[in-house]
């Protein structure tokens, strides 16, 4: 029987691949280090679960409003106010199943056979993939060489009348890299003379360090008409399973979207929207705990990497990963062949020390890897003990 050619034109997860493979190494008793979470290693705070435990106790387990329920769009409303100073009606918000959906929403009702959606690599692995499935075409531009992001100059010179949209992520994965607002001041100059629009995926706002201030591109007046800002609760509240992500932008825009989603998923968990409006609007302390606890971790890898001096890494000011340079390990001889790309050293690592991390292929960066830590000291340590033994092995042994 035949399937569509839209499916032909995504790719699988690539961290799904290493992750089967790793838990068949653990199943045969191996000692495995999973250093490849793409979400925070803590527990939901208690007053969320609590919430939604009442929301089930109440019977609040029906159908909602398509766009989420009126305190939850209210309390967004709030809290954009409140962190970012933007300023937006809750006829402007509609609450999806999670970030990604607000942004497959939003592609969906952007982009059209043919458009070409912006891109700064690396790039979180879905991007490209929801562009595609939209009939767009993904327009990559590398960023590694000024260090993970993109320059005025070089989105400047990637914007073409085909650009629909350009997407931005701060903070970012897998990099980490955050966008000053003297940056974004700068992109926000080039996008002027451009009429696409800007999908802001703020998802990792909350995770940030070094006493930097997370910046919206809506910030910018002459941005605010035609950015549609993605957030939502699964990485600063730790609650990637509840699913309520959300979008902020102009009402046409936001109508578009509930349109695609009223005929696809219809509202959100009515559970979990009851708990993400007690975490929007509930004390923030568990939220810096759980910062500083990523702070920590962040320094010690920075540490660990910058003592050991063999291979370079983004220096990450926010979400939880390092991205590491593994070209000098490229070329390397190893008893299942040469290391032709990141996906050989991953599997090299994995197979010689349990040591599960995620090649960059994925993310458009296939000289490196992408470690997590959105995982305990101890596993921290032993990952990077692992780490640097595969290292010591390849170096010494002849290309
Ligand atoms: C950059 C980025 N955006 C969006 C998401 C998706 O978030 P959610 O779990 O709310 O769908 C992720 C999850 O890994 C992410 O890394």
């Amino acid at each position: 029987m035949k399937l569509a050619r839209r499916v032909q034109r995504i790719q699988p997860s690539a961290t799904l691949q290493v992750k089967e493979k790793a838990l068949r190494l653990k199943r045969e008793g191996r000692q495995v280090v999973d250093l490849t979470a793409g979400e925070p290693d803590f527990p939901t705070p208690a007053h969320i679960c609590r919430a939604g435990e009442q929301a089930i106790r109440e019977g609040f387990t029906r159908y909602t409003a398509n766009v989420g329920i009126p305190e939850l769009r209210e309390a967004i409303v709030a809290k954009l106010a409140r962190d970012n100073g933007l300023h937006f009606t809750p006829e402007q918000v509609i609450v999806c199943n999670g970030a990604k959906h607000a942004l497959a929403n939003a592609i969906l009702a952007i982009v059209e056979e043919g458009d070409e959606v912006v891109i700064p690599a690396p790039y979180w692995v879905t991007y490209p993939q929801l562009v595609r499935l939209a009939g767009g075409r993904p327009h990559i531009i590398d960023t590694l060489a000024d260090g993970g992001k993109l320059t005025a100059e070089l989105l400047s010179a990637n914007l073409a009348p085909s650009t629909a949209a350009v997407l931005l992520n701060s903070p970012a994965n897998p990099t980490g890299v955050v966008y000053t607002e003297q940056e974004l001041s700068w992109l926000a100059e080039v996008l002027a003379d451009h009429s696409c629009w800007i999908i802001s995926d703020e998802i990792y706002e909350k995770i940030i360090f070094d006493g930097l201030r997370h910046v919206s591109p809506a910030h910018f007046a002459r941005l605010a008409a035609r950015t549609v800002v993605i957030n939502g609760v699964s990485k600063a509240y730790a609650m990637t399973g509840w699913r309520i992500g959300y979008a902020a932008g102009p009402k046409p825009l936001i109508q578009a979207m509930a349109r695609i989603q009223s005929h696809t998923t219809s509202n959100a968990s009515a559970i979990s929207q009851r708990a993400a409006l007690a975490a929007l609007t509930g004390p923030e302390e568990p939220i810096e705990a759980m910062r500083r606890a990523f702070q920590q971790r962040r320094d010690f890898l920075v540490q660990q990497f910058t003592r050991d001096g063999r291979l370079r890494f983004v220096h990450p000011r926010g979400a939880f990963y390092l991205f590491v340079d593994i070209s000098p390990l490229l070329g390397k001889m190893t008893p299942e062949g040469p290391l032709n790309a990141a996906a050989d050293v991953a599997t090299f690592l994995l197979n010689s020390e349990g040591l599960v991390v995620v090649p960059g292929e994925g993310f458009g960066a296939p000289s490196h890897v992408r470690i997590s830590f959105a995982a305990g000291m101890d596993q921290l340590e032993l990952g990077v003990g692992k780490l640097f033994r595969c290292v010591d092995q390849l170096l010494t042994s002849r290309p």
